[in-house]
């Protein structure tokens, strides 16, 4: 996979030495810019990790010379993605016009201003699947339009279960069963989530606590409601795993590209990862392709819940050139581009026809499970004091895997400080 992201990056290059050749001198054609609200912009995203983006941004740059598109890719992990955007927000330095935002921050951004509301109007939403809209919605307005979406998914080794006559498991005490006896057998670790300490961690721990009937907070975050039995299993589970040893202790400190790899090199049984990791699974440096396969998650007696991932496109307060971002974003939200979103992107595409095409089902056979799973997945807690409440989320739980804190006692614990944080409003 690394080599696809240098072959993007090198495209990148290449593309803003092209369209910066179009601006020094060859005949521009199509609309002058014009101060009213078109011209040249930048979108700022977390990394690439499959490389396709700028070559989808190509694209617009070729028919729109005068409102190119130059891609500012930002760090693959969502938390200092996060930090950079909000940096260059707050100064006003005004360096990026779209945002490719995680679903988690909508409220944030949009609360602090940062971003314009959204004309709803403008955007075929009905031909979205539905969960995705929420995500993109604050205090019942629009503020950014839905571009992926993302479900956590169990990627299993089928020549490993294959072998013993096992079934992929649906729930986790068939998970763990299997992590503890048909892992070692074959020499593989048995499970692993993102379990480092940021965004990646609170998504899987909220995951755990989702799947067991627990909730984190209530409302738009005022209510406190995580200190219940549902939090305390899912929390115990994923503590227990690191305990009994079916969840290697380097797996608290895997981000999604860690533990992708881990998969694909042959060291794990199961893996908690969103379906891009199909693509790396799959691809010629990979010594499981062809040997695995991915199923929803399970949860205590059956299914399980995932954490609703994905990102949105907002157009900055600041954006230089509002009309051009928004018809950009019309662009990267057409049924055209979505389908090269889901081909070449491997992201989850927010586009619901999509997921019924045969041929596209054919070629990426989850995509049955992955509707299920992103119909079926909850948000994240909703505050406009995300970040604390992720950062709280994160530490506990990381400490509860680590054995510093039971279970009970870190349940207590995020409650209380969960507490401190709605208090603050
Ligand atoms: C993926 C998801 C995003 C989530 C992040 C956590 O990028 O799409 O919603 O916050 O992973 O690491």
């Amino acid at each position: 996979m690394r080599w696809i992201r240098a072959a993007g990056r090198g495209l990148l290059v290449l593309m803003v030495i092209l369209t910066g050749y179009a601006a020094s001198g060859a005949a521009p054609q199509g609309r002058a810019p014009d101060a009213g609200g078109r011209g040249p912009m930048t979108l700022a995203t977390a990394g690439d990790l499959t490389g396709y983006l700028g070559r989808v941004l190509e694209g617009w740059n070729r028919s729109h010379p005068d409102e190119r598109v130059t891609l500012v890719e930002l760090p693959d992990s969502a938390d200092e993605t996060r930090s950079q955007m909000i940096t260059d927000l707050r100064s006003g330095a005004g360096r990026f016009d779209v945002l490719n935002i995680d679903v988690a921050w909508t409220s944030e951004f949009a609360a602090a201003g940062w971003i314009a509301p959204v004309d709803r109007g403008r955007f075929p939403l009905e031909s979205f699947l539905p969960p995705v809209v929420d995500t993109a919605t604050y205090d019942g307005r629009l503020y950014a339009v839905p571009y992926v979406t993302n479900a956590g998914m169990l990627f299993y080794r089928k020549d490993v279960l294959d072998r013993a006559g096992e079934r992929p498991p649906r729930t986790w005490a068939e998970l763990e069963r299997q992590a503890r006896t048909l892992a070692p057998a074959s020499g593989l670790a048995g499970y692993a989530g993102q379990f480092l300490p940021y965004e990646g961690l609170t998504v899987n721990a909220a995951e755990a606590v989702y799947s067991a009937g627990g909730t984190i907070l209530g409302d738009e975050g005022e209510r406190v409601t995580v200190d219940s039995a549902g939090a305390r299993e899912g929390i115990a589970f994923l503590a227990r795993g690191v305990r009994d040893g079916w969840i290697p202790r380097e797996a608290l400190t895997y981000t999604e590209e860690e533990s992708r790899r881990a998969f694909q090199e042959g060291r794990l049984l199961f893996l908690r990862n969103w379906p891009y990791a199909w693509a790396g699974a799959s691809g010629s440096g990979s010594r499981v392709a062809g040997r695995f396969g991915a199923v929803p998650l399970p949860g205590p007696d059956g299914p399980g819940t995932s954490v609703l991932g994905g990102s949105n496109l907002a157009v900055s307060s600041h954006a230089r050139h509002p009309e051009s971002a928004r018809d950009l974003i019309a662009y990267l939200t057409s049924e055209r581009v979505q389908r090269r979103v889901l081909t070449e992107g491997a992201l989850p595409p927010v586009r619901a026809a999509l997921y019924g095409d045969a041929s596209l089902v054919r070629r990426f056979p989850y995509l049955p499970a992955l509707r299920a799973s992103v119909l079926a997945a909850a948000p994240r807690p909703k505050s406009p004091h995300y970040e604390q409440v992720s950062l709280a989320v994160q530490a506990v739980v990381h400490d509860a895997m680590a054995q510093r804190q039971t279970p009970e006692a870190a349940v207590r614990r995020l409650a209380d400080e969960l507490a401190a944080i709605a208090r603050r409003r």
